[in-house]
């Protein structure tokens, strides 16, 4: 990489992996889901998701790359392959939900961080056009129920509501303990 147009390339073909990424998971996501309310904001980012890749698509034209190179996101290969690990041997499902509920977090910020840099990227290298397209992504990003402190809120008192009514010791408990002390949502 030798300039700043050249990471802003790369910055444009890292996030259309993890918006590719996600549209591959969100379905196996979606069918895990037990919490209605969790299921439609899911089922909405979805939609978004798939209009999100067409708006990157468009941006990759106006600054003549292809995506096709486009390798997978680590970062999001491996949050994605955490969230599998734990919810593929069938914990309680509250505690899927909750699972769901971090990785739809962590994901959210991830994406906010990543159009939030490429936007100032284009803006730098007078890229009008592309920081427009990035910025209404980015919009739609910061404006997800995902990123919101209220609905945080909900899956803390959900979350505290299930722990606090358990009367068995949870299966995946040491699982727990780790997810839940290193969640923002549940500390602030
Ligand atoms: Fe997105």
């Amino acid at each position: 990489m030798k300039n700043l147009r050249e990471l802003l390339e790369h910055e444009v073909r890292e996030l259309f992996a993890t918006e590719c990424q996600l549209m591959e998971a969100l379905p196996k996501i979606l069918r895990t889901s037990l919490q209605s309310s969790l299921k439609q904001t899911l089922q909405d980012y979805l939609g978004e998701t798939h209009l999100q890749i067409i708006r990157l698509e468009k941006v990759a034209k106006l600054l003549g790359i292809s995506l096709e190179s486009a390798e997978k996101c680590e970062g999001m290969k491996l949050l994605l392959e955490e969230v599998f690990s734990i919810i593929q041997d069938e914990p309680d499902p509250e505690l899927v939900d909750a699972v769901l509920f971090c990785m739809a977090q962590k994901v959210e910020h991830y994406e906010i961080v990543g159009y939030g840099t490429a936007r100032h990227f284009a803006r730098l290298l007078g890229e009008e056009e592309v920081a427009t397209l990035l910025g209404a992504t980015l919009e739609e990003e910061e404006k997800e129920p995902m990123a919101n402190p209220t609905l945080s809120t909900t899956a803390k008192s959900h979350v505290n509501e299930w722990s606090t009514h358990r009367t068995q010791p949870v299966r995946k408990e040491a699982l727990v303990v780790p997810l839940f002390t290193g969640l923002g949502w549940l500390t602030h």
